[in-house]
């Protein structure tokens, strides 16, 4: 079922350049629900792990998905718990590892086709701000706003770096520089849904920009839009 135009915001962008930052700022803002979608690849990757699904093995892969439920819970203003099979398993899917399982078993048709049949069963629900590599492009290429967040990879393992140190780790950035370029290089290139910004997508960098300057810049487009609409 298509979404109704005006309730999805999407943005999609690289890992690590302010995704989830700025659309849980936005979707405060404008009082729509964040959707996650990385969390939602992240949570199959941690089924695929639990049941050591071997990822390279399609048939197996798509025998798992038939035992897997996903669901979003919003919280409160800007957040959302993602749960697998029923368990909240919002902090376990963030780590890097499962990050790069959820890039992996992200090129899986099945495992594509089952998320966005999710993805536009939320927004029937009501209004979005939903995040990603594919919103815009493939699974709500009606929405009336598209952004393309971006910033340039030495930034995104910067920030990344500054994150880990934060948690009490000892990152070294050439490895999180190369993590980040490997992982980019997997999700533009793949065959189905790459990452790419949609042809009317708005695209804003965020190398030189806080996080607040990026939301409002963002408001500013759709108000502007919206008024353009009125006339
Ligand atoms: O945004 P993230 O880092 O949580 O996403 C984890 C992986 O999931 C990412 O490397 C690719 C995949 N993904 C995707 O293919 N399509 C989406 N809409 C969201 C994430």
């Amino acid at each position: 079922m298509a979404a109704d135009k005006k309730a999805v915001v999407t943005i999609d962008g690289p890992s690590g350049a302010g995704k989830s930052t700025i659309s849980r700022m936005l979707a405060a803002r404008l009082g729509y629900t964040y959707l996650d979608t990385g969390a939602m690849y992240r949570a199959v990757g941690l089924h695929v792990r639990r049941r050591e699904i071997d990822p390279e093995d399609a048939e197996a892969l798509e025998a798992g998905l038939d035992e897997l439920a996903i669901e979003l819970l919003p919280v409160g203003d800007d957040d959302v718990r993602v749960l697998l099979n029923g368990e909240d398993v919002s902090a376990m899917v963030r780590s890097a590892e499962m990050g790069l399982v959820a890039s992996q078993i992200s090129a899986y048709p099945q495992v594509r086709r089952k998320l966005t049949e999710l993805q536009r069963s939320v927004a029937a629900t009501g209004a979005l701000v939903a995040e990603g590599r594919d919103m815009g492009t493939v699974v709500f290429p009606d929405a009336l706003h598209k952004f393309y967040l971006d910033a340039t990879p030495e930034e995104r393992a910067r920030r990344r770096c500054e994150q880990l140190r934060l948690r009490g780790e000892n990152p070294d950035p050439q490895e999180i520089l190369g993590q980040i370029i490997k992982r980019d290089h997997a999700d533009s290139s793949r065959a189905l849904a790459p990452l790419r910004p949609a042809d009317n997508a708005v695209i804003v960098d965020s190398s030189v920009m806080g996080p607040e300057a990026v939301v409002e810049y963002m408001l500013a487009n759709i108000k502007g839009f919206a008024m353009l609409g009125e006339k």
